[in-house]
């Protein structure tokens, strides 16, 4: 199975795919942002990198996702990975790869959606807080559930310090996610739901607090 994994920036998700050891080749590493870290990190582990600035696209983002849909095609991908992609896509091009394009999102969907998502979790007072792998749909995170990891939220958090915390279960469930779809272990039924084999359901389950 081949992949693309877009990028935007500092790429700790796609370092973790990367590194996975998953059933994938990893065909291409795609940002929109030429000064993204990730690129040279995309780079040093062999993978090659293609950078698609959506500036010079301006305010037409049906030709930048035509042109980033270029690109994906002309890989080959089976799977297009969102990791850290800070662009708002086109209904076509989110439906064109409808049912193999993955994100990876820093809350537990439904709750908080969109961005600063730690402070957001912090002002509400929630206890839990975590990330969320899901399919892509048309409307920003809102996509079927794949997997989600589950943090406590603890007295002297910050966002800096919550961030992290999730960030490590990121780093778990995205690799996670990926290997299911890549072994065929991964379905998104007719009726809408997510659904993975038991075998790998029970895994990474976190609940907290405990006790
Ligand atoms: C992650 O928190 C991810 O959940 C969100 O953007 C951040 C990207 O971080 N979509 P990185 O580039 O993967 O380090």
């Amino acid at each position: 199975m081949r992949a693309v994994i877009l990028i935007s920036g500092r790429g700790s998700n796609m370092e973790a795919l990367l590194r996975a050891n998953l059933p994938v080749d990893f065909a291409a590493v795609i940002s929109n942002r030429p000064q993204a870290a990730g690129l040279d990190i995309a780079r040093g582990l062999g993978v090659d990198t293609v950078v698609l600035d959506h500036r010079v696209y301006g305010a037409d983002r049906a030709a930048f996702d035509a042109a980033l849909a270029a690109e994906i095609d002309r890989v080959g991908a089976d799977l297009v990975c969102l990791a850290g992609f800070m662009r708002v896509l086109t209904d076509a091009f989110v439906m064109r790869y409808r049912g193999r394009m993955l994100n990876i999102h820093p809350a537990l969907l439904p709750a908080f959606p969109g961005l600063n998502t730690h402070a957001r979790a912090l002002a509400a007072g929630v206890k839990i807080h975590g990330c969320t792998v899901h399919f892509v749909t048309p409307e920003v995170d809102a996509g079927p559930i794949v997997v989600q990891a589950a943090v406590p939220v603890l007295e002297d958090d910050t966002p800096e310090r919550l961030a992290a915390r999730v960030l490590a279960q990121e780093h778990r469930i995205y690799p996670m996610a990926v290997r299911w779809f890549a072994e065929g272990r991964l379905h998104w039924g007719e009726d809408g739901r997510v659904r993975v084999d038991a075998a790998c359901a029970a895994e990474g389950v976190l609940i907290s607090p405990t006790g």
